[in-house]
């Protein structure tokens, strides 16, 4: 397997707004970053993958940027963009740009013209269709964020495309000019000195000609992804990318692929593709896997750990040697990893949160840490609709109510489980007011936990979560067998334990984790790969206890005492 700097790296997630917040308006900011970088240090991860910074009028929190190349107000200056990255720099931390190309605000200048007249020069850029003799939208489609994919600009009166939200519009990529203006905003940031890429809804932005109906799965609208997820032409315009911008600079690139499958992702992902480092697969976290829900994500089972395991399996072994695996649980879309796979409760929180971090970060593939996953935070749950802000999580609620009838204590539910903002609260800096994360109102509330959960204790506290994880990354660092090893999983029918091996040069690491609060007996072959002169790598028990597992055990072995 080819080397590479960005396979051996870890990656940590900022998201700005609940990062830091340096000048007490309660909204984290850029000056707030490049004051905690040292914490980052500590921690020993090697990138930052920084959430959009860009000038937005927020409707998605930046991931509607209304100007490439300037920075958001409430975040700072480009000055202050720079600082932050020359200190990083200095520190030995690289930092990748969230790239949000699939769409843009309406209130970008293109889109500003474009929906000026049907002869603008920008009128191109954007995608624009009558709607039907009857005056419903061009498509079935609905929109991710909810409601149609359409929405009627009265200027002109015809429709533009939105995939998420009616702010923002997609781009219009079969247009060369559109590529053209995107890669020359890509290399004015390369030239910046910024270290790579992540591309949102990268998979996204090629869609089938005629934007045929999707079928209909029940509700209101038509299910469009067929004809927008991997579409036809995403390979070639990600490989033009790849020679005007990617390939004439040393970066480290990601790709947001909803929808994707594993030979999509040997083409994104390829050793020799000649497009991105690698791609964020969703399958683990529940798309098109588990029982799926009446409403989605919303109300979707959660699915048998067999299942959960072998879709990881099936990723690290299909991708082996041919792509490259991004590995992660948590981001900010997702609800926090801790309360979804592993167990919130006070006598659970912090063996569980080692157990899931052990589970992920032993495997093959480049790592991402969501901020506060190394402090074990938890799902905010908030009970009341007022204290929600992600757009998305407000649409659906009250699509959920008003349209299909859901009582409000459940439709509260699945918000408390599921929402985006179960991430977003701010970081966990100490016990003092608001966590530390700002002197004034916070833009949504703390989570009241930080008093127990936060940063100050937990860096001073050598059985913290976060000392655990300082101890993963290192041995990352060291060891290469937990970088390029070869993976295989074993008892792939066990409901409660998660147990796999890796290899390479003759050295073997047994991986075993207990996914539940009980004690679980040993499987006969893990007991013997453990054999009597095996040795402990990291553990989230301080002793060894080899018969049982005890709940939430997660340990690693190195197999047959090998020197590492
Ligand atoms: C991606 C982002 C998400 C955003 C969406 C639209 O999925 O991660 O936060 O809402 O794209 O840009
Ligand atoms: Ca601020």
């Amino acid at each position: 397997m080819k080397k590479a700097w960005w396979k051996e790296a870890v990656v940590y997630q900022i998201y700005p707004r609940s990062f830091m917040d340096s000048n007490g308006d309660g909204v984290g900011d850029i000056n707030g970053i490049t004051s905690r970088l040292e914490y980052l240090q500590e921690l020993g991860i090697d990138v930052i993958w920084l959430s959009p910074v860009y000038q937005s009028p927020n409707a998605d929190n930046g991931y509607d940027i209304s100007d490439y190349q300037a920075i958001m107000e409430e975040f700072g200056t480009i000055e202050d963009f720079d600082r932050m990255l020359t200190r990083a720099h200095e520190l030995g931390i690289k930092i990748m740009m969230d790239l949000v190309v699939n769409h843009t605000s309406d209130e970008h200048a293109w889109f500003v013209e474009s929906r000026k007249s049907k002869d603008n020069p920008y009128r191109d850029y954007y995608i624009w269709k009558e709607g039907k003799e009857n005056g419903n939208p061009p498509n079935n489609w609905g929109a991710c964020f909810g409601g149609s994919a359409w929405k009627y600009d009265e200027q002109t009166r015809m429709y533009y495309l939105h995939l998420f939200a009616e702010k923002q519009p997609d781009l219009n990529w079969d247009n060369p000019k559109v590529r053209e203006d995107v890669f020359h905003m890509m290399n004015w940031w390369c030239d910046k000195g910024i270290d790579g890429f992540r591309m949102d809804v990268i998979s996204m932005i090629s869609k089938v000609p005629g934007l045929p109906d999707g079928d209909m799965q029940g509700g209101l609208y038509g299910n469009g992804s067929p004809y927008y997820m991997n579409g036809p032409r995403v390979h070639e315009y990600l490989r033009e990318m790849n020679e005007k911008v990617l390939s004439r600079h040393d970066l480290i690139t990601v790709g947001e692929a909803a929808g994707v499958t594993v030979p999509e992702a040997k083409l994104y992902a390829g050793e020799d593709t000649r497009e991105l480092n690698m791609v964020f697969q969703f399958e683990h976290v529940g798309e098109g896997a588990g029982k799926p829900g009446k409403y989605g994500k919303w109300d979707q089972e959660k699915m048998p750990l067999s299942e959960w395991k072998a879709i990881l399996s099936k990723w690290q072994t299909e991708l082996e040697g041919k792509a490259w695996n991004s590995l992660y649980l948590s981001n900010h879309d997702q609800p926090r990893c801790l309360s979804k796979y592993g167990n919130d409760k006070e006598e659970y929180r912090i063996i569980s949160a080692k157990m899931l971090g052990t589970c992920i970060h032993m495997m093959q593939g480049t790592p991402y840490v969501y901020q506060g996953e190394e402090l074990g935070m938890t799902n905010a749950g908030f009970d009341q609709i007022e204290d929600y802000r992600d757009i998305e999580s407000l649409n659906i609620y009250r699509e959920l109510k008003s349209l299909h009838g859901v009582p409000e204590d459940v439709a509260m539910g699945y918000l408390k489980k599921v929402s985006r903002d179960n991430a977003r609260t701010p970081m966990q800096w100490n016990n003092s007011k608001n966590a530390g994360f700002t002197t004034g109102d916070p833009w949504i509330k703390v989570n009241p936990n930080y008093t127990e959960i936060n940063g100050e204790a937990q860096r001073r506290d050598p059985d913290s979560v976060f000392s655990y994880y300082k101890e993963l990354i290192r041995l990352r660092h060291e060891m290469a067998i937990i970088v390029y090893g070869t993976y295989q999983l074993l008892e792939p029918a066990d409901e409660k334990l998660f147990l796999f091996t890796r290899e390479l040069d003759g050295q073997k690491l047994l991986v075993i984790c207990n996914f539940t609060e009980e004690d679980v007996v040993t499987p006969g072959s893990a007991l013997e790969l453990m054999g009597e002169d095996s040795e402990i790598l990291i553990s989230n028990y301080v002793h060894r206890m080899d018969e049982v597992l005890r709940p939430y055990e997660a340990v690693v072995y190195i197999v047959g005492n090998t020197e590492y």
